[in-house]
């Protein structure tokens, strides 16, 4: 079994994020998105991975290596322009050679990881095995019909009027029929080769394909709002543990992380949180479901249900904010300001009364 995992795309629903960074690489409690993935791929028994990568590639590359650090073999795999997910597979054909794979999108979080999918694979050996999750909002998937015993009796990428609420979460497992079909299809609307459309032809052709239910929290973290919910998801598996400087004056409430050298001061941190390695927080409110990067600078700041990433600094008061790395946010508004500011970005609030 090797892993497949899709690393391109070009995150145009979470920029400006995704100008200077690739939507996998974005901070979810202080680590990268795609590092759950891997880390989940590893937990399953899987070493043989390759990553399919686009434009932000040479990023991608430098935060992952070789995968030593995973316990990886990691091969990369060069998309040069963002044709689908099912042309992914038809561009990784020689890597994949004729191994069964897992095909992860490496900008889905899972929590509990990929294993239950990996055992009901390996029980019930079908062509292919989709993962599929409960949601409110199925037409923004793709869809999936599952018949008695988890047989997948029909599938739609993103239907106006979708015919159950089971979405294809980001993990399949496919044998090597998969390359016949990625090849049968045509491209879709939006000019991609459809991994659903892809499952579909194997549904049609007669082949098995069963469905894996996720009973637990997955998101796919394409969009400001899914990142900032998937925040708080894996924030509230976290555990008390502080590493760096705490002073007396400091109340320290609930699941907080504190990394190494991080300084705290005069401040009140309300977990779940995280304080990044080496962030300095002085006379501050942080909390609760906030991830604080390394080396930010907050003070005489107020921040709730936020993601601040590496090296930023902020004064004054946010809500619901995405905040890139070495930003500057500043001044007071009178009421929390709720911002998605890119990397490098500055933000002079002003309230209407200054
Ligand atoms: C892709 C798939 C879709 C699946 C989703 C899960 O959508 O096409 O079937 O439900 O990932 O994250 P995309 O993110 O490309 O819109």
């Amino acid at each position: 079994m090797k892993a497949l995992v899709l690393a391109g795309g070009r995150g145009t629903r979470l920029r400006p994020f995704t100008h200077t960074v690739p939507k996998q690489l974005v901070p979810v409690a202080n680590k990268p998105v795609l590092f759950y993935g891997l880390e989940a791929i590893k937990a399953a028994g899987i070493t043989d991975v390759g990553i399919i990568v686009g434009d932000h590639g040479p990023a991608i590359q430098s935060a992952v290596g070789d995968g030593a650090a995973f316990g990886l073999n990691i091969a990369y795999i060069e998309q040069h322009a963002p044709l689908g997910l099912a042309h992914c597979v038809m561009i990784a054909q020689d890597f994949l050679g004729d191994a069964d794979f897992l095909l992860y999108l490496g900008d889905n979080v899972i929590i509990d990881g990929v294993g239950p999918l990996l055992d009901a694979f390996w029980r019930s050996r079908p062509d292919a095995m989709v993962m599929t999750g409960k949601v409110g909002n199925p037409s923004e998937y793709g869809v999936a019909e599952v018949g008695p015993g988890g047989v997948v009796t029909g599938l739609a990428e993103k239907p106006a009027t979708p015919r159950s609420d089971l979405a294809l979460v980001g993990a399949y497992v496919f044998t090597p029929v998969i390359h016949q079909a990625v090849r049968s299809i045509k491209p879709s609307w939006r000019n991609e080769r459809e991994i659903t459309d892809a499952i579909d032809w194997l549904l049609r052709s007669g082949w098995r394909v069963e469905s894996h239910l996720h009973g637990g929290y997955w998101k796919d973290t394409g969009k400001a709002e899914d990142l900032l919910e998937c925040n708080r998801a894996v924030l509230d598996t976290a555990e008390r543990s502080i590493k760096g400087q705490v002073d007396d004056t400091c109340v320290i409430h609930g699941p907080v992380i504190i990394e190494e050298g991080a300084q705290v001061s005069g401040s009140r941190i309300t977990g779940p949180a995280v304080i990044g390695v080496a962030a300095v927080v002085r006379d501050s409110q942080v909390g609760p479901y906030t991830s604080i990067g390394a080396d930010c600078d907050i003070a005489g700041a107020a921040i709730e249900n936020s993601v601040v990433c590496a090296g930023s600094t902020v004064r004054g008061s946010l809500r619901n904010s995405l905040i890139g790395r070495e930003a500057k946010v500043s001044g007071d508004i009178g009421r929390p300001a709720s911002l998605v500011l890119g990397d490098h970005s500055q933000a002079l609030l002003h309230g209407a009364a200054s």
